[in-house]
């Protein structure tokens, strides 16, 4: 990574300014292999027809890396995005999650492997109706017996203190902005400390701006070492992570490194202000 030219061109950081080579962080060989996809097939049956929607998909994503699953609509991103986070189940093909073959689980185990391992963001937030944010955040540790309810609170409020919200915290779904609810989706998808996040259009539904602001957050986390899979059919947001894998008809047709990183907060600092 041409790690002069990378530092040159990076705005203030604030706080997580000086990481070394900042967003473009260089994932060893060495570093743990998460997500391990080999011959992923999904078929569903529609009728009298089969749609193929996964062709045979075989990719590694290694621990700590940012990855953009791109493709246009049906290209299979969703179905191949709700296999890697338990939620549904290949046809055929093998996929190891932190080392276990998913197969090998019977359904409790994947709900709890979910549950535990993964935090999901989806596009339309799926938060619950007149629920306070602290509350939405507080749901996937009530299925943690280990977490008692002081804990429960305060690893909420420490969610959602890291994405922004501590003065947000009584307030209920329906009186935050879009961007805000999705904060605190990423939020309860972080309250469990997951080995992987994974995005589907998680700015679908967001104005430019907000889309930056949550994408910079996304860099946040993943500068802080997480994992992350981000779902989108836009070919501008692919720009803002370490890697692309493209998909077309269930098939992988591209899978690269991004060699011009973009920072979000970069990109929300040179839009124009009477955006606002
Ligand atoms: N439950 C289902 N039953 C039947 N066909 C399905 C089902 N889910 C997805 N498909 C089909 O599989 C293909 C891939 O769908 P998928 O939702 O993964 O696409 P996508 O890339 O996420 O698209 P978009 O960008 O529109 O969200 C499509 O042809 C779709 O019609
Ligand atoms: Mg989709």
């Amino acid at each position: 990574m041409e790690t002069g030219e990378m530092k040159s061109a990076l705005p203030d950081f604030g706080a997580i300014r000086g990481d070394s080579a900042a967003l473009g962080r260089k994932i060893p060989d060495s570093a743990k292999k998460i997500i391990e996809v080999e011959e992923l097939r999904r078929d569903f049956q529609v009728g009298d027809e089969t749609v193929h929607a996964l062709r045979g998909i075989s990719f590694d994503i290694r621990e700590g890396e940012f990855v953009t699953i791109m493709g246009t609509s049906g290209s299979g991103k969703s179905t191949l995005l709700n296999i890697l986070g338990c939620l549904d189940t290949p046809t055929s093909g093998e996929y190891r999650l932190d080392g276990i073959p998913v197969r090998s689980m019977d359904k409790n185990r994947r709900a709890e492997i979910r549950n535990r391992k993964i935090g999901f963001v989806f596009q339309s937030y799926n938060l619950l109706p007149k629920t306070t944010a602290l509350e939405n955040v507080e749901l996937p540790l009530l299925y943690n017996p280990a977490v008692g309810a002081e804990e429960r609170r305060l690893r909420s409020l420490e969610a959602l203190q890291k994405v922004g919200l501590a003065d947000r915290v009584q307030h209920r779904s329906n009186q935050m902005s879009g961007g805000q609810q999705q904060r605190v989706a990423i939020a309860r998808a972080l309250v469990n400390d997951p080995v992987l996040i994974l995005a589907d259009e998680a700015t679908g539904n967001l104005d430019t701006r907000t889309s930056y602001e949550i994408l910079s957050l996304f860099q946040e986390l993943h500068q802080a070492g997480r994992t992350i899979v981000f779902v989108t059919h836009n070919p501008e947001l692919s720009r803002f992570s370490s890697r692309t894998i493209v998909l077309r008809d269930g098939h992988v047709v591209q899978d690269s490194l991004n060699r011009d990183l973009r920072s979000a907060k970069e990109a929300l600092q040179a839009l124009p202000v009477e955006d606002d």
